[in-house]
């Protein structure tokens, strides 16, 4: 199997099954207890279907739009994750580089393998940061005065990991930050001599934007779930965040939240945007899917506040059904991840190349020149 190989999502995940020991794969595919959530959030897409319009004379079309105040070509965003340089000895510069010839936003997590600095020299493509807020109140401070001074034009604070959900594949693995190799994956490593020499040979393991303040998950191997019970702040609240935006004093967002009760707050506390998001369903199983909670947020709040619908995308049609429910755009990790692992930034190039050809196609087969047009009366329930 081989990039030219790779049609849809599913594909780069098999490509990227191959190239990738199994410990590193399961990290980025896996997700909490029984993965019910994980699951949900694909499926949910398929209980509403797309109404097209025809003869609607659809030579061109725009598939533009405008998120938290910056033009992006795509009504689709890259969600910041963790560790890219595990996956790909480019890490977060391949994402950086693809989403900048895209026009699309994508962010870097505060767990990034590249610095704040080096990802901001490289483009001015819309770009935020991920922060996770540590118990160590300096580190934080830090992180959103290297984003100022950076030039960041976002920051997302993350509010579902108050503690790490159980991700049994890791437990079973026994996946660091940085990685171990361990007896029963040394096999799976040996059989992957591309990742395997990159990683040995490439440059130390690093996650800079801790630097100074935190040696877990760089000097001292980790796993993300003792990571967040031990290093992040489980007592973070609704004052903390209203804090964090005020320190930031930018365009600001709340990733994680689920309900309209907390969609409310963040329009309080002045937030810009929510994500509407499970962390992928790696943190509470059993939690309801992003698209299936976006209609009553998007009545509670829409309008007031940018709607962001993050978990389970892996189809153009998933991005214009977000759309048509009320969301301002669609995002995702895994769709971009396995393509990475899978070939770098080529790899996320031939994702993106992909997803922007099927909204292309389905907005045409719709019958819609604009994302503005796609709205309730565009869909129905099953
Ligand atoms: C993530 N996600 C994540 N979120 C975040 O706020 N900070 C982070 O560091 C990470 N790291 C991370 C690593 C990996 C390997 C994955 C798969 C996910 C969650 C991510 O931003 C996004 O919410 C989910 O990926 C959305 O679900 P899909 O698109 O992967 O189905
Ligand atoms: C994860 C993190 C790091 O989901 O957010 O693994």
């Amino acid at each position: 199997m081989r990039l030219s190989d790779c049609h849809n999502i599913h594909d780069f995940r098999q490509l990227a099954k191959r190239r990738l020991p199994w410990p590193v794969f399961d990290y980025i595919d896996g997700a909490a207890d029984d993965e019910l959530t994980k699951g949900r959030n694909t499926a949910a897409f398929d209980e509403v279907d797309l109404v097209p319009d025809v003869l609607a004379g659809v030579e061109r079309i725009d598939t533009g739009c405008t998120i938290m105040g910056r033009r992006s070509e795509l009504p689709l965003m890259l969600s910041p994750t963790a560790l890219q340089r595990a996956f790909h000895r480019d890490g977060e510069r391949a994402v950086a580089r693809a989403a900048s010839k895209f026009g699309v936003w994508f962010g870097i997590s505060s767990l990034a393998t590249h610095s704040i600095e080096d990802i901001a020299a490289l483009t001015d493509a819309p770009k935020l940061f991920q922060l996770y807020v540590h118990k160590d109140k300096r580190l934080n401070a830090s992180m959103i005065e290297r984003c100022k001074a950076a030039g960041f034009d976002a920051l997302a604070l993350t509010v579902d990991t108050i503690v790490s959900g159980k991700r049994e594949r890791c437990l079973r693995s026994g996946f660091t930050t940085p990685p171990r190799f361990s007896a029963s994956s040394l096999w799976s490593y040996a059989t992957r001599p591309r990742w395997t020499l990159d990683y040995v040979f490439g440059p130390k393991f690093r996650l800079p934007n801790l630097d100074g303040h935190v040696s877990e998950g760089s000097g001292k191997a980790v796993s993300i779930q003792d990571y967040f019970n031990t290093m992040l702040d489980t007592g973070m609240d609704w004052d903390t965040a209203a804090r964090i935006r005020q320190d930031w004093g930018g365009t600001f967002a709340l990733k994680g939240i689920m309900s309209v009760a907390d969609a409310r707050r963040a329009v309080e506390i002045g937030a810009d945007a929510i994500w509407i998001s499970n962390h992928g369903g790696r943190q509470l199983d059993g939690s309801r899917a992003p698209f299936d909670q976006l209609e009553e947020i998007v009545d509670a709040v829409g309008g007031e506040i940018e709607i962001i619908l993050d978990g389970g995308v892996r189809r153009g049609t998933h991005v214009l059904k977000s759309l048509a429910m009320g969301a301002t755009a669609a995002s995702g990790g895994r769709l971009y991840l396995y393509a990475l692992a899978a070939a770098g930034q080529e790899g996320v190039e031939r994702a993106l190349q992909i997803l922007k050809e099927e909204i292309e196609r389905a907005m045409r087969l719709m019958g819609v020149i604009s994302v503005q047009q796609l709205s309730r009366e565009r869909v129905r329930l099953r």
